[in-house]
């Protein structure tokens, strides 16, 4: 038997409960959601050459690839893509090609933006086509004029035809005249959400509005500090136009173009219409070390204060004023700011007196903002508390539900809590429905303890699932080149977050099986009863629900996310096995009886007087 009192409110839920959490992992950005086609756009070289780029010869022309470490068309890329085109004539022409991020995904009548900086030593038209893979037809192509003199920045479109959608293409750039080019930063572009110049995939914003997300937790994790000290996130080199952005090693095995750079981050909040919490670098890297607190951290104050400023500063500031020039005039909403990540792996203890100079400095010049630290600070001066702690759990489905009461009792007169990062680690690439079950399980106690635990984010949330586009599974949302996928856990958290009311309802069970979970809150404004019921067994669970304050002439919408094994699954072929199906049901006079199909995760939306 369930008894909820829907009058009788114990607790308040937090309105920004849910949101999500990012970071450059998985392809979630180059090769995801930065809608960007080229990859390795700047030409870097390793000891394997200039990756991703190929030389081509038609015929019998000749030409040579090479990358060119003293001449670039500005300090962030001082180097370039040089091809000395020796022979070459109409029907023998030499260039470079590349087939993006696992293939350059085209749809058929679609116009495609591309660019690049160029230096030529004489005039020269250069060619750009799309080229089908397999059948080697052209998709489309462009004529580019390059002028002799020094670098210039060229545009030019190509609009796709009468083809059919796929990822087996790659793009060539040719001459059919001898001389020699030098090129950087060649760009791609697709269709962007809300047209968005260097902006995002379409699908992918789509799929996170879709969450209902209320904040984005930015740049990381992992992402913002790095392995290696040099590695830090460097806001300032991810701003401006891109031939101003050097990129940097990432620390989930590749290198970052930082095209999807800070101001993009925003923008994509923007465009969600949520915030961000933004996490700065507090000075310790994944390899061990760390900067020392005092003179040698001041360097690293001072740039998460300009990071602030650049966020949240209006035109007069100085940062406030890149911002504005670099396209962004109005500032964007803050409230939460985190410093550092995961920072109880420095076993040194340092964080104890990094935290504290970060936070003195940026509670001095933004007293209106909370601070999250990312694990408890050994500190007796009361400011230098933090308001909240950023708390991680990545658990096996079963551990996750056996976990489900860790808040339950924890105290409430300290810090509150974000779960900044969590998910049941079930199913690869993406959670399959076991995970979705512990993780929905893992929801309700969030909800039952969202007075203490304010804020959570999934993670990660995004992954390429092109072999080799992976570091991390289970991942929220999957995707290649053209296509994207909701996983059940997507499923499950977009209908958590969709059915939530602002308070908790004073509530009991009783006989209910071990694998069975619930939550009830109560929506003030919509009087709607939120019920959430999570089945994790292989039997039906039955309830008498004695509920007082529904409308007894009212009907229940009831969702339902079902599938027919722990194992089952979304995947790229199979994208909607698993997805909520809705009926409604007459409520009755309580108390009523309600029975939970066994494997099901469900919501259950009941009017209120
Ligand atoms: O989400 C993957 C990683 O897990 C994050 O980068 C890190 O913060 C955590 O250890």
């Amino acid at each position: 038997q369930l008894k909820i009192d829907s009058a009788k409110i114990v607790s308040p839920v937090s309105p920004m409960l849910y949101g999500m959490m990012t970071e450059e992992i998985n392809h979630a950005f180059d090769g995801g959601l930065y809608a960007e086609l080229l990859q390795n756009h700047t030409f870097r070289r390793s000891w394997m050459g200039i990756e991703h780029w190929d030389l081509v010869r038609n015929g019998n022309a000749a030409a040579e690839l090479s990358s060119d470490e003293h001449s670039g068309p500005s300090k962030a890329l001082p180097y370039s893509m040089k091809i000395q085109v020796t022979s070459a004539s109409d029907g023998a022409e030499a260039g470079v090609t590349t087939a993006g991020y696992w293939g350059i995904p085209l749809k058929p009548h679609t116009t495609y933006k591309g660019s690049f900086y160029a230096k030529v030593d004489s005039d020269a038209p250069i060619t750009a086509k799309l080229i089908n893979d397999k059948s080697g037809a052209s998709a489309g192509e462009a004529k580019i004029d390059l002028k002799s003199g020094d670098w210039a920045r060229y545009e030019y479109t190509i609009t796709t035809g009468q083809i059919v959608a796929s990822t087996a293409n790659h793009l060539v750039l040719t001459v059919a005249r001898p001389g020699t080019i030098w090129l950087q930063a060649a760009s791609l572009m697709p269709p962007t959400f809300h047209n968005t110049p260097n902006g995002n995939r379409i699908d992918l914003m789509e799929k996170m509005a879709d969450l209902h997300p209320k904040f984005l937790r930015l740049p990381g994790g992992n992402y913002l500090e790095g392995d290696r000290l040099e590695d830090w996130y460097n806001w300032k080199e991810t701003i401006g136009p891109i031939v101003d952005r050097p990129g940097h090693q990432a620390p989930w095995s590749y290198y970052s173009s930082d095209g999807l750079g800070l101001l993009e981050f925003l923008e994509w909040c923007e465009d969600l219409k949520i915030e961000p919490i933004l996490a700065i670098y507090a000075g310790y890297a994944l390899g061990g070390k760390h900067i020392e607190a005092g003179k040698n951290m001041e360097p690293f104050v001072q740039a998460a204060l300009d990071e602030i400023e650049y966020v949240t500063g209006d035109s007069s500031t100085k940062w406030g004023a890149e911002r504005a020039k670099d396209g962004h005039p109005a500032p964007f909403p803050l409230h939460y700011i985190e410093i550092g990540n995961e920072d109880w792996l420095d076993k040194s203890g340092s964080y104890d007196s990094r935290y504290p100079q970060f936070a003195h400095a940026i509670r001095k010049a933004y007293p209106q903002y909370k601070l999250i630290a990312t694990t408890p600070v050994k500190t007796d001066h009361p400011e230098e508390q933090p308001d909240v702690i950023d708390d991680h759990y990545y658990k096996p489905p079963a551990e996750m539900m056996d976990f489900v009461h860790h808040y339950d009792n924890a105290p409430r007169n300290g810090p509150k809590i974000f779960v900044g990062e969590w998910a049941s680690m079930s199913g690869s690439p993406t959670p399959n429905f076991g995970s979705a079950l512990g993780d929905a399980a893992w929801m309700t106690s969030m909800e039952r303890n969202s007075d203490l635990i304010i804020l959570s984010a999934y993670a990660p949330l995004l992954v390429n699932i092109n072999p080799g586009g992976m570091q991390w599974s289970p991942d929220l949302i999957g995707y290649d080149g053209l296509e994207s996928y909701g996983s059940p856990s997507f499923y499950a958290q977009s209908l958590f977050a969709a059915h939530l009311g602002d308070g908790t309802p004073e509530s009991s069970i009783s006989g209910a099986q071990e694998r069975f979970f619930y939550s009830a809150t109560v929506g003030s404004s919509d009087h709607v009863l939120h019920l959430k019921f999570v089945n994790a067994s292989t039997i039906e669970q039955p309830l008498t629900l004695d509920v007082a304050g529904i409308k007894a002439s009212g009907e229940a919408t009831v969702i339902s996310l079902h599938a027919a094994s722990f194992e089952a699954t979304n995947s790229m072929s199979d994208p909607k096995q698993i997805v909520p199906h809705t009926i409604t049901r007459p409520v009755g006079s309580a108390p009523w009886k309600h029975t939970v199909p066994p494997l099901t995760i469900q919501i259950v939306d009941v009017p209120l007087h």
